[in-house]
């Protein structure tokens, strides 16, 4: 009944706002917030560089934080840990389908009526969202019940959302629109400019989110399988991106750009990746083209940024105005002879655009690390909102000038990764392992990792479900080729940061078994959790010789007792973490 009186209030606002022209002026000045998130979109493979308006109107206007990490490198739990502001073992919401994940378990986890556009609604704000919200909402359940918390919206929906040119949207309360044979992301765009219009007649702050869908692979509906069937992933077909007609011809020349982790000669890592087939010649052709057609999927989301720009400055209100721009998690193609996807711990998969622009925004770029469950307070504090703060495991991302140079020296340097489930290839060719199969998705993909980054280290910490390790040295090798995790305690040892290993692995472990189960505020600063004296708040401060004692006794290590598709708590091993006392030695709690 709410979203009704709303647009109600919307449609008479407009008629006013038509016929005499009202200044946009009115008593609240607070900023208005666009998000714009894109779907996959790679940072490693420079897809924001064939983004000519994005870099005219957001980042030659705004700051490009470069150290920026999704915490779970696949769509819906990214997207529901950035809305709820939590990272995914505090939502459980660890998966595309139930049963561990999709929007039917964002529901079942209490999240509809504890979430962001809540939260702006009751700090005052309209709120509007159009495009892919999470996956597994549904044609089926799109009323049962609906989103809540917006003013006005219109989601894409499964099983049409990733149909370029059959795309399903659902407006309201009314029932879902079949737009075959229109671009998707072009009808998206008409959406978005409908809503920031409501928004604008509406004079109040609003937040507006624009979700294309690109770029995304195309996904054949008829081969989606209902969720929760576990042959969810077994015939579904993914193919390259579709562009709008105007942009297939760009860039015929592009290529995944050629890094050291390009197909490599050796296989990389540690559990399902160490067993992938160097690519064929013909593979690799094909995956260039499947970037290519990225890069044009891309271009239609570009015009919408200048779209929305053009459109923020008729209206007046540009200046006042945050451009968030991101994407829900990284990509990768061809890198670790990896088909098209996501799902790793590895950089292309992780570390993602975010490129923010407005009131007191510096122009420039900044390494201070930043994560998804950060951009919900983000958004908070511009609200200046109220409710929403409690529980959450992120905190403000520095804006202005001042916050980002204070935040050299107070800003957390850790990121925790976590994911549960299967490594999944999109494209024709799957995955090809060196016994001769070809499989449609690996599975044990479940994984904690911690990603630590300062001016002086740069490290990937990794423990699988299989308790295999890995730990990479980013400084010395960007594209994570050399696992430095000693494989026998019988070879000599190696040197990290000029200090042995063995007393470098044991800090990044026990900080680790913080991140993994973190809540709040120890997931922004986990080090306060093991030093309750609170002198420790960095790596660096915890490789103090006088710790040695204390981290070389821990007995227990992160592992796991059982690979598991979701979050199951008894298949996690320890859950304890060590507590420094004093400076004679340690305890365990
Ligand atoms: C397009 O989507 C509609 C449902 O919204 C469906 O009925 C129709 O068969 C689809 N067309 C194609 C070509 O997939
Ligand atoms: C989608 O998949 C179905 C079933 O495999 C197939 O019959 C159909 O041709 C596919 N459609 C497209 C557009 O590839
Ligand atoms: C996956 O993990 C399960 C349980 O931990 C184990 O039984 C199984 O052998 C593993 N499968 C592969 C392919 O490694
Ligand atoms: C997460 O959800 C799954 C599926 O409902 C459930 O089995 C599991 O116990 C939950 N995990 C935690 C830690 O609550």
């Amino acid at each position: 009944m709410k979203f009704i009186q709303s647009l109600a209030l919307a449609f008479a606002a407009s008629a006013v706002a038509s016929e005499q022209q009202l200044p946009l002026q009115h008593g609240d000045q607070r900023p208005n917030i666009v998000v714009i998130l894109t779907d996959d979109q790679d940072l490693h493979m420079d897809s924001i560089s064939y983004m000519p308006l994005l870099k005219k109107h957001v980042i030659d206007q705004g700051t490009f934080y470069k150290s920026h990490y999704c915490t779970t490198a696949i769509c819906c739990p990214s997207r529901v840990t950035l809305w709820t502001g939590r990272n995914a073992h505090n939502t459980n919401v660890t998966d595309v389908f139930p049963p561990y994940g999709g929007y039917p378990k964002f529901v079942a986890q209490g999240w509809n009526s504890n979430w962001l556009p809540v939260w702006l609604q009751a700090a005052g704000y309209s709120t509007y969202y159009t495009g892919k919200l999470f996956n597994s909402h549904t044609v089926d359940n799109w009323n049962n019940p609906h989103p809540s918390g917006w003013t006005s919206s219109d989601f894409l929906l499964d099983p049409h959302t990733y149909q370029y040119l059959n795309a399903t949207f659902q407006r309201n309360d009314r029932p879902p629109v079949s737009h075959e044979g229109e671009y998707s992301t072009d009808v998206l765009a008409e959406k978005a400019y409908g809503l920031l219009e409501e928004g604008v007649n509406l004079r109040q702050p609003f937040f507006l989110t624009i979700a294309p869908v690109a770029p995304h692979s195309d996904v054949n509906a008829s081969t989606f399988v209902k969720p929760g069937t576990g042959k969810d992933l077994d015939g579904i077909i993914m193919n390259a991106p579709i562009p709008a007609d105007r942009h297939k011809h760009l860039f015929p020349e592009a290529m995944v750009p050629r890094t050291a982790n390009f197909n490599p000669d050796k296989p990389s890592s540690v559990s399902w990746l160490s067993r992938l087939d160097k690519l064929t010649d013909e593979v690799v052709a094909y995956n260039d083209n499947f970037y290519r057609r990225r890069l044009q999927a891309l271009q239609a989301v570009d015009e919408i940024v200048e779209g929305i720009v053009t459109r923020l400055e008729d209206y007046g209100i540009l200046d006042n105005t945050y451009i968030i721009y991101s994407t829900d998690n990284g990509y990768h193609i061809s890198q670790h002879r990896l088909n098209p996807g996501k799902e790793c711990s590895f950089e292309e998969d992780i570390n993602i655009p975010l490129i923010i622009r407005g009131p007191h925004v510096p122009i420039g770029e900044t390494k201070v690390v930043t994560a998804h469950a950060d951009l919900a307070p983000t958004i908070l504090k511009i609200a200046s909102a109220k409710e929403g703060w409690s529980g959450l495991d992120g905190s403000p991302i520095p804006l202005s000038e001042k916050e980002l140079e204070d935040s050299k020296s107070s800003r957390q340097e850790h990121v925790n990764v976590e994911f549960w489930g299967r490594g999944i290839p999109e494209g024709i060719y799957k995955f090809s392992l060196d016994d001769g199969k070809i499989v449609a998705y690996a599975p044990n993909n479940t994984y904690k990792a911690l990603r630590i980054i300062s001016s002086s280290y740069n490290l990937l910490y990794t423990v699988w479900c299989s308790n295999e390790h890995e730990l990479y040295d980013l400084n010395t090798d960007p594209g994570q080729l050399k696992n430095l995790y000693p494989t026998s305690k019988f070879l000599p040892e190696q040197n990290l940061l000029g200090i042995p290993l063995s007393k470098v692995l044991p800090r990044l472990d026990a900080l680790l078994m913080v991140t993994k189960s973190c809540k709040g505020q120890t997931c922004v600063n986990p080090w306060s959790v093991i030093h309750p004296a609170g002198n420790v708040k960095t790596l660096g401060d915890a490789l103090n010789p006088r710790f040695d004692g204390f981290y070389t006794s821990i007995s227990e290590s992160v592992r796991f007792d059982k690979c598991e598709l979701g979050y199951i708590l008894e298949s996690e091993g320890p859950q304890s973490v060590a507590i420094f006392q004093d400076d004679t030695g340690g305890s365990e709690l």
